[in-house]
């Protein structure tokens, strides 16, 4: 089997560049989604920034050949004061199935070009490829949402897991369940370790969470921390990564892990901050050992669907 080379854009089966940036790959039924950001412009001149276009959506039955849906969630050009206005960002979306409504639920980090409206928005579809009709963009419990993800812990609750206080500290801000606003239940975790990029998993009896530290776009170690608990005892434990370019990720950033069968796969965003459209993706897969998470880098994502 020929696998998608690491590191590198990925096309779909219409041999276009996959446009699904910060994003995750779940399954639904019996197939593979992958959602993320569509960049597929240029930059606005003299920034990192692309006007937001919306969140794709494709679909695959092998985690290799990828079939675009069209875009589960669009920009709002008409309402200039939309956190879906082009003019905004839009990172990092998420969704989940919600046992409770049978609904699909996505959030995303809504935010201004300057970063300072720091806001999770959130969104809902019958269906999983959507459209998905916006709802609101909130500050989770009054804290800000940077880099965020969604997990569903392991009795079914749903969490908004985000970089705050000026990515200072990482917050676990737990989400009715209808999946559609706040508890307001809210812990901080790795307070004051400033960390981003926040990327879950359950392993036997200890949640893992890998994220990077803050230099902007540029690579840096990821770090794991572990705990018994999502809401308390987070520590940072080691950098997951083994062997060359370890120490810079291998040039990419965590946004997201998934699991085929019972094994666990951490999806890296390779940024290009002057062409974002241009940036690629590697899907590494995490091996246990003895508890510990190894991440070696792999040239070729091939999947182990023997376990399905
Ligand atoms: C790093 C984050 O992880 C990205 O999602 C993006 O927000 C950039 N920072 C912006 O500089």
């Amino acid at each position: 089997m020929e696998g998608n080379k690491n590191g590198s854009m990925w096309l779909d089966d219409l041999g276009n560049p996959i446009q699904a940036h910060g994003g995750m790959i779940t399954r639904f039924g019996d197939l593979w989604y992958w959602y993320g950001e569509h960049k597929g412009a240029d930059n606005c001149p003299g920034t990192s920034r692309v006007d937001v276009i919306g969140v794709s959506c494709y679909t695959s039955r092998d985690l290799l050949t990828w079939h675009y849906e069209g875009l589960a969630l669009k920009a709002d050009p008409d309402h200039p004061s939309s956190p879906l206005h082009p003019s905004q960002v839009l990172e990092r979306p998420k969704v989940l199935h919600c046992p409770a409504t049978g609904k699909y639920v996505m959030w995303f980090h809504a935010d201004s070009p300057d970063y300072t409206r720091a806001a999770a928005g959130c969104a809902v579809s019958d269906t999983p490829t959507g459209p998905f009709t916006f709802l609101h963009a909130l500050q989770p419990n009054r804290f800000d949402c940077r880099d965020m993800t969604l997990f569903q812990d392991t009795e079914g609750r749903a969490w908004l897991v985000h970089s705050g206080n000026w990515n200072k500290t990482l917050y676990f801000s737990r989400l009715t369940d209808d999946y559609l606003g706040f508890t307001g239940e809210v812990y901080p975790a790795l307070i004051d370790q400033e960390r981003e990029a926040p990327a879950l998993m359950a392993w036997e009896a200890k949640y893992r969470c890998i994220t990077s530290g803050c230099t902007g776009w540029a690579p840096n170690t990821a770090l794991v921390a572990q705990s018994r608990f999502l809401t308390c005892g987070w520590k940072l434990t080691d950098a997951p990564c083994t062997g060359p370019g370890a120490r810079q990720t291998f040039g990419g950033q965590s946004t997201y892990i998934f699991k085929i069968g019972q094994v666990p796969y951490l999806m890296l965003d390779h940024w290009n901050p002057k062409s974002l459209r241009d940036s690629g993706y590697s899907i590494l897969r995490i091996h246990m050992v003895e508890g510990r998470m190894e991440i070696p880098w792999q040239d070729t994502f091939i999947p182990d669907t023997s376990s399905l």
